[in-house]
């Protein structure tokens, strides 16, 4: 079985979590991007979504799911998106597609965050996926200072200009052994938007998938 083949089983199962009669919240990603898909397929009722990012609105909108800015809506149920990286504790690295500042901003409205991966996501310890951190261009290189005063090797994201108007550094090297009180420190350095570890508030349910079916973690 594909990677894609996998990213579509689980974005199917994922319908089975949508809240009724109740805002969404939606992440980003190829992963997400297969469950919008399926929203599609299935004509699966949607009441109305927040998006983490331009594309997931137009993606969203495309299959007729009226988008709604977040101002507008009162904290919800249910956030699902995908994710870079899940340990066993439900923490996670997300941004590879650099839409993590506005899927932290969903996750922290959210009752539950659903998060949707294939089985190479699961790791027993973050950080071989180098960490995403969006930053504000004049303090590139005092962040990357101090971030590699934390013994990483922050490399800037060419190209990659945020939905923000941010840069990212991408920091390499990372053994994340307390990721709650890394997201913490990082989340400190001035000029730093987001960074990517989701610790202090990580995923509730994780649903990924395997050849032999999708298999469902709760935390407790
Ligand atoms: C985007 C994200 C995505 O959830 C993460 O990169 C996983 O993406 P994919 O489903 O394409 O593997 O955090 O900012």
């Amino acid at each position: 079985m594909t990677q894609d083949e996998l990213k579509v089983m689980v974005a199917k199962a994922a319908l089975d979590y949508i809240p009724k009669n109740a805002v969404l919240g939606v992440g980003s990603g190829s992963t997400v991007m297969k469950f919008i898909e399926q929203i599609g397929i299935s004509k699966a009722k949607v009441a109305k979504a927040v998006s983490s990012s331009n594309k997931t609105t137009e993606a969203l909108k495309s299959v007729g799911v009226q988008v709604v800015d977040p101002n507008e809506v009162e904290p919800y149920e249910v956030y699902i998106d995908g994710a870079d990286e899940v340990d066993p504790n439900f923490n996670m690295i997300k941004g590879g597609g650099a839409c993590l500042t506005r899927e932290k901003i969903l996750t922290s409205m959210a009752s539950k965050f659903i998060c949707i991966v294939d089985k190479s996501k699961l790791v027993q310890t973050l950080g071989k996926f180098p960490l995403p951190v969006e930053i504000i261009p004049m303090a590139r290189e005092q962040v990357a200072r101090t971030l590699k005063e934390l013994g990483g090797n922050p490399v800037l994201r060419e190209g990659c200009i945020t939905d923000n108007g941010c840069e990212i550094l991408d920091v390499h090297g990372l053994n994340i052994t307390d990721p709650v009180a890394l997201e913490q420190k990082i989340n400190q350095i001035p000029g730093v938007v987001t960074v990517g570890l989701f610790a202090s508030k990580g995923a509730d349910i994780v649903l990924y998938a395997t050849e032999d079916g999708v298999k469902v973690l709760k935390r407790n």
